[in-house]
């Protein structure tokens, strides 16, 4: 296989992913596209949440497990607060989500709302 056809497969390969975790955007409105982008937030800070309660856990069990980089308080820090901050992603998606079918209207503001993923 040269590395044109092996671009090419990733490229296909690229493609089925997006269609099989359903992030195939085209037929969605607007503003569900948006809200997409708080549930990919979301969920990358669930698992950084897990990751770091993972960590604090253990630190339970081998206290000095990465102490001189990341101590306890730390890790239960971020842990608590990528909580917090995935459960608001969570709630501004579903409102942007609803917010359409719901007002039976177009967003005004989305272009403020899309200012917050940098487009
Ligand atoms: C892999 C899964 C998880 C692990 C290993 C884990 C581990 C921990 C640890 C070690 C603490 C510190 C407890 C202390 O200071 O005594 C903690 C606190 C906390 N965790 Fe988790 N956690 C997990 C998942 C979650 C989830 C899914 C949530 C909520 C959505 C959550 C919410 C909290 C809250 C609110 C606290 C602070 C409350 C307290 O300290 O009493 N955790 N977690």
């Amino acid at each position: 296989m040269n590395a044109k056809e092996l671009c090419e497969g990733s490229r296909a390969n690229y493609a089925n992913f997006i269609t099989w975790v359903a992030l195939d955007r085209s037929n969605l409105s607007a503003g569900r596209q948006l809200s997409v982008n708080y549930f990919i937030v979301a969920v990358i800070l669930f698992f950084a949440q897990l990751l770091f309660g993972m960590i604090a856990a253990t630190q339970f069990i081998f206290p000095n497990f990465l102490y001189d980089w990341l101590d306890f308080s730390v890790n239960r820090m971020v842990h608590i607060n990528a909580m917090i901050v995935w459960m608001l992603y969570g709630f501004i998606g579903c409102v942007y989500w609803l917010l359409e079918d719901e007002s039976g209207t177009e967003i005004v503001g989305l272009k403020l709302g899309k200012l917050a993923f940098g487009y």
